[in-house]
């Protein structure tokens, strides 16, 4: 079987967002790790309107052209890192938009969550795992929560996150737990003729 591929989605378009850090360190680490092709994804190459479709993309194909290319793209790919930064104890309305932009494209695949904030991103995550539910995902137990005394020193330019050797270890443990389901999940979907239309 063809190494996954997995899509690392940077779940903040704002000017000035820290969501580079954990994307690009997260991204570095996948590949090192070995399992995966990695592929990042960034909300600010795909600028889809609020959501506003007659139905879900499950029922009625989208209209919008840019929304219809992150589905393909979606489609296309085994596994997914979400960096999930918290406004207001929750996921960003970008992120959250683009995961409404698709639908079947989710679905039997895994999904991790590297956040980041006050409370390491947790209260937006935990949000995030109920939606990946309805999604059919599998959520991954291990998570990395990038929390405001590593925050801090990583946004003001003085430390990197890969210079936190516990945090690399956590994206280890959840680098290897991802592996797991998305091989799994990659051959069950195989198996029941349910493989990528894109690819
Ligand atoms: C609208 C808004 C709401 C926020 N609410 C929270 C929050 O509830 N909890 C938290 O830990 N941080 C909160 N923050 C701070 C963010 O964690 C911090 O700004 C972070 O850098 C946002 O991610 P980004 O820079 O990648 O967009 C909030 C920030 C914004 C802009």
């Amino acid at each position: 079987m063809t190494k996954p591929k997995i899509g690392i989605i940077v779940g903040s378009t704002r000017e000035g967002r820290f969501a580079d850090h954990p994307a690009e360190w997260i991204a570095a680490l996948a590949r090192d790790h070995g399992a995966f092709e990695v592929e990042v994804l960034d909300l600010r190459d795909y600028p889809m309107p609020f959501f506003d479709e007659a139905a879900s993309p499950a029922w009625v194909p989208s209209k919008d052209e840019t929304a219809q290319r992150w589905q393909k793209k979606i489609d296309s790919l085994d596994g997914f890192i979400m960096t999930v930064a918290e406004y207001n104890r929750g996921p960003t309305g970008v992120l959250k938009n683009a995961i409404d932009y698709a639908s079947n494209e989710w679905n039997n695949k895994p999904v991790a969550f590297v956040g980041y904030g006050g409370v390491g991103g947790a209260r937006a995550v935990e949000q995030l795992r109920l939606i990946a539910i309805e999604l059919q995902m599998a959520p991954i137990r291990n998570g990395v929560h990038i929390q405001w005394a590593v925050y801090e020193p990583v946004a003001k330019g003085e430390k990197k996150l890969a210079d936190f050797g516990f945090l690399n270890d956590t994206a280890k443990g959840m680098l290897d737990q991802l592996a797991w389901w998305t091989n799994a999940l990659k051959a069950a979907r195989a198996k029941d003729g349910q493989e990528s239309k894109a690819a």
